[in-house]
């Protein structure tokens, strides 16, 4: 079937990167069908796709820890060819303190949406997340490398999702799976249109370097400049929202294609490591906005370094991430002065 013909149901649609990822989906002829529960998105992102892309994906506000709802939702489509699941809580210092809401969560989550498509051959992209390696023993990491224990309940849920998600795959024997193990995910749409929307005080670096550019917030913490890495602050593997949104339409197409394996795992990353300091520089240089910040104490649960190998995403995925750190910072900056502009948006 062509793509203009094949339907793609996208839990967590509304959310910062499955927004980005129904984008290009329906850039590349895709149905989309989106069901989120708003727990952490707002429904103003359905109509910003569409000004983006020109077509209305559908919009449906269920709920994944509805058993039944899910399974009815599920049986009244039977044009759904692939799902791309994203519905979780993510945030990692959130699931240390309240980790029964998201094993409850996450995992209730996958356990549903794979049981109400346990009658159909309907192929799955899942969500998954570099925290799986916890700090890896050789740098960059391959999909090869030990799962170690998970740093906090949110990498937990991740690694154990994956379990589950293997498990079933062997048994029904009639569809097929694929996890994106994403690197850091940072910037927005070129449009300006859609971005990261953190509900609350931002945990995550980029979106705390726009809100305290703009006033919102004040200086930036750094979680510690006293790490063994060569300016004493944390590496990480950023990589553009865009980016990661394109690989998982190369996930849908590679488990369309006849190629792929039962069940296969991929880094989501550029393969290039970026210090906090170097963030700090590159989003100043690409703004012309000048950061403050102070050197605070660590932060529990983080690892010094990962970066991704990404020899088998560009081999077998046939994908790798064009936009460079410009880029992310750039587009990140563009989109927090749009919502800051716009601020009746969020109440939508
Ligand atoms: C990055 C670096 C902090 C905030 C995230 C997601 C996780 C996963 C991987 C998808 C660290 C430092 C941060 C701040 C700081 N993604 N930092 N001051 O922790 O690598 O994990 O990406 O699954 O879900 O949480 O990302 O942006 O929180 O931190 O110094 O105010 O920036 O110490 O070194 P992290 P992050």
């Amino acid at each position: 079937m062509k793509t203009d013909s094949k339907t793609i149901l996208v839990t967590g649609g509304t959310g910062y990167i499955g927004s980005h990822t129904v984008v290009e989906l329906q850039s590349q002829g895709y149905k989309v069908i989106i069901i989120d529960n708003l727990s952490n998105s707002k429904p103003f992102i359905v109509d910003q796709i569409t000004k983006i892309s020109g077509v209305a994906p559908s919009f449906h506000n269920i709920d994944l820890n509805n058993a039944d709802m899910v399974k009815d939702f599920v049986d009244d489509r039977p044009e759904i060819s692939g799902v791309i699941h994203f519905a979780a809580f993510k945030s990692v210092g959130e699931s240390v303190h309240s980790p029964l809401k998201y094993y409850r969560n996450n995992l209730n989550s996958l356990i549903h949406l794979l049981s109400a498509f346990s009658e159909r051959k309907t192929n799955l992209v899942f969500s998954s997340s570099c925290t799986v390696y916890g700090q890896p023993d050789q740098l960059p990491v391959t999909e090869k490398a030990a799962i170690k224990k998970a740093e906090s309940p949110y990498g937990n849920t991740k690694q154990i999702a994956e379990e589950i998600l293997q498990e079933v795959i062997d048994a029904r024997k009639n569809c097929k799976a694929i996890s994106l193990r994403y690197f850091n995910p940072v910037g927005a749409h070129e449009s300006a249109l859609i971005g990261e929307l953190p509900l609350g005080v931002p945990q995550n670096l980029v979106p705390y370097f726009t809100q305290s550019a703009i006033g919102k917030r004040g200086a930036i913490t750094i979680y510690g400049d006293n790490y063994e890495i060569f300016d004493g602050t944390c590496i990480r593997d950023y990589i553009h929202v865009v980016d990661l949104a394109k690989a998982h339409v190369e996930a849908i197409k590679l488990l369309e294609s006849q190629t792929s394996k039962n069940y296969d795992v991929f880094n989501i990353g550029t393969g290039k490591g970026t210090s906090v300091l170097e963030m700090i520089n590159a989003f100043q240089k690409a703004t012309g906005v000048t950061l403050k910040y102070t050197v605070g104490s660590k932060r529990s649960g983080d690892i010094t370094q990962v970066w991704a190998d990404i020899t088998k995403s560009k081999n077998t995925l046939n994908w790798k991430a064009e936009l460079d750190l410009h880029h992310m910072m750039y587009s990140a900056w563009q989109w927090e002065q749009y919502i800051h502009q716009n601020p009746l948006l969020q109440t939508l």
